[in-house]
């Protein structure tokens, strides 16, 4: 293992609790619609605007609002969800992330950020963890969002690996599907049910470690 490429939200930091309350803001004082709780997981790994999308559907409201309408809908839920992460700080890390960074690049690996939030860089920031990264790949700038592997070889490319010397780190199912669709080995925390496609799954972060990371992409090459 050459490299190791992270999905943010619920690998580094927990904000799935952020982008549920700001989109469920939004359903509410926007869209007169109650999201069920369903939604907090099934919008894991998936765009704002393909996030708005599903929710949008959900209401059956897909024919209600113009292009323009709906990017100011998003840009809206952002705002009320870049007010909720203004509290971070380095207290809201994942347990054992520090940990396994300082792991990693003790044996040289090279550290990039594969999310599909274009907050990436400000959270890094809040958390203080942006110094510690080799590259961030920018969603913005890839064709097609997880499920698809676009932003995984974004990350790879990034830090100048080929994607099979790279372990990519998720807790989403689109986002697995995303390392296994980009040739990565596949290290997973939350439900092995859930999460069955990944190489390695954990119930916790404090259960990633540089030694969990080396033998499951070994297992996987051999
Ligand atoms: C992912 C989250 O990391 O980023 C999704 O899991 C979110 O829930 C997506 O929709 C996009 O985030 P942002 O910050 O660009 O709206
Ligand atoms: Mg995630």
């Amino acid at each position: 293992m050459k490299g190791a490429i992270f999905d943010l939200d619920g690998v580094i930091t927990d904000t799935a609790k952020f982008h549920f309350a700001a989109w469920s803001q939004l359903a509410a004082d926007k869209l007169g619609l109650d999201l069920p709780a369903s939604f907090e997981t099934e919008l894991k790994g998936i765009s704002r605007i393909e996030s708005l999308e599903r929710i949008l559907a959900f209401g059956h409201l897909e024919d209600k609002y113009t292009p323009a309408e709906v990017e100011a809908l998003a840009q809206e839920k952002n705002g009320y969800y870049l007010k909720a992460i203004d509290t971070l700080t380095k207290d809201d890390i994942l347990p054992g992330i520090t940990r396994l960074i300082e792991e990693l690049k003790a044996h040289g690996v090279k550290l990039s950020v594969a999310s599909a939030s274009k907050n990436a860089p400000f959270i890094l920031k809040k958390l203080g963890l942006f110094a510690e990264f080799d590259a961030i790949a920018d969603p913005a700038k890839v064709a097609h969002g997880k499920p698809a592997p676009d932003i995984f070889l974004a990350g790879a490319q990034a830090v100048g690996l080929n994607p099979s010397d790279c372990v990519g780190v998720e807790d989403a199912v689109a986002g697995v599907a995303a390392i296994k669709a980009a040739g990565m080995t596949a290290v997973a925390v939350g439900s092995p049910e859930e999460l069955s496609q990944a190489d390695a799954v954990v119930p916790t972060t404090a259960d990633f470690s540089y030694d969990l990371f080396e033998t499951t992409w070994e297992k996987a090459h051999q």
